[in-house]
């Protein structure tokens, strides 16, 4: 039986210990609240270990975060290192759920995490519902060349790798890609979203970062 993301994210947190990441993605979140000055929130999901939505509020005391992850372990850990910032705020829930998260924000982002999650579209509604009047989802998505990566990566050669914690982690936290249940394409996600979404940047094929904005609300407004 897998294991709930919970458990695999505890265990692959505690496992890297404190590597202090750089703050990934920093560039796309700074371009994206210089444009929009008005912008007062923003809510990271999957915020792992927090970098981004911590350096952010630091720059940007005026604007409220919220972190928000599957994994408990992590979120202890974000809260103390961001005990010193007013603005930012965490909480441990899940996709696609998410029913601890309750306002909306003019920015939702969920980075390098609907790789993991296995409702995907459920996921993506869920997501963009979360988006206050006038404001954006960006994300990056799982599509079909980060699946075949994954699965080369994933192959084991030596069958007594199968043991090691580690690899059944990792191979846990990527079932609902290498079952292809949360394959994506840019097609697929305009007509989930009922909205076509904009390319941000493509730092590669696995890599592409999309944004949808929630224009009909605008105009609605
Ligand atoms: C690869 S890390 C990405 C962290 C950060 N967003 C970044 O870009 O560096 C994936 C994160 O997604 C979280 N995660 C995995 N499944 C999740 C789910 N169903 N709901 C919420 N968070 C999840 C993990 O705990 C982990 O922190």
């Amino acid at each position: 039986m897998v294991p709930s993301p919970r458990v695999i994210w505890d265990g692959i947190f505690q496992l890297r210990g404190r590597q202090p990441n750089p703050p990934a993605d920093l560039e796309i979140f700074e371009g994206v609240i210089t444009q929009h000055p008005e912008y007062a929130g923003m809510i990271d999901v999957g915020c792992g270990s927090a970098e981004t939505i911590s350096e952010l509020a630091r720059r940007h005391p005026r604007i409220r975060f919220l972190g928000v992850d599957a994994s408990g372990y992590i979120i202890r850990q974000d809260r103390r290192k961001a005990r010193n910032l007013p603005n930012v705020r965490f909480r441990n829930d899940l996709l696609p759920k998410l029913g601890r998260v309750q306002d909306r924000y003019e920015i939702v982002s969920c980075m390098h995490t609907l790789h993991y999650v296995g409702q995907i579209e459920y996921a993506l509604k869920r997501l963009f519902r979360l988006v206050e009047s006038g404001g954006v989802l960006i994300f990056n998505y799982p599509n079909r060349f980060y699946y075949f990566d994954r699965r080369r990566a994933l192959t084991l050669k030596d069958p007594s790798a199968a043991q090691n914690r580690e690899y059944v982690l990792n191979r846990a936290a990527f079932e609902p890609l290498l079952s292809r249940r949360n394959l994506l394409t840019i097609r697929k996600i305009g007509r989930v979203l009922d909205r076509a979404p904009i390319r941000l940047r493509r730092f590669s094929v696995y890599n592409i970062v999309l944004a949808v904005t929630n224009r009909r609300n605008m105009r609605a407004s």
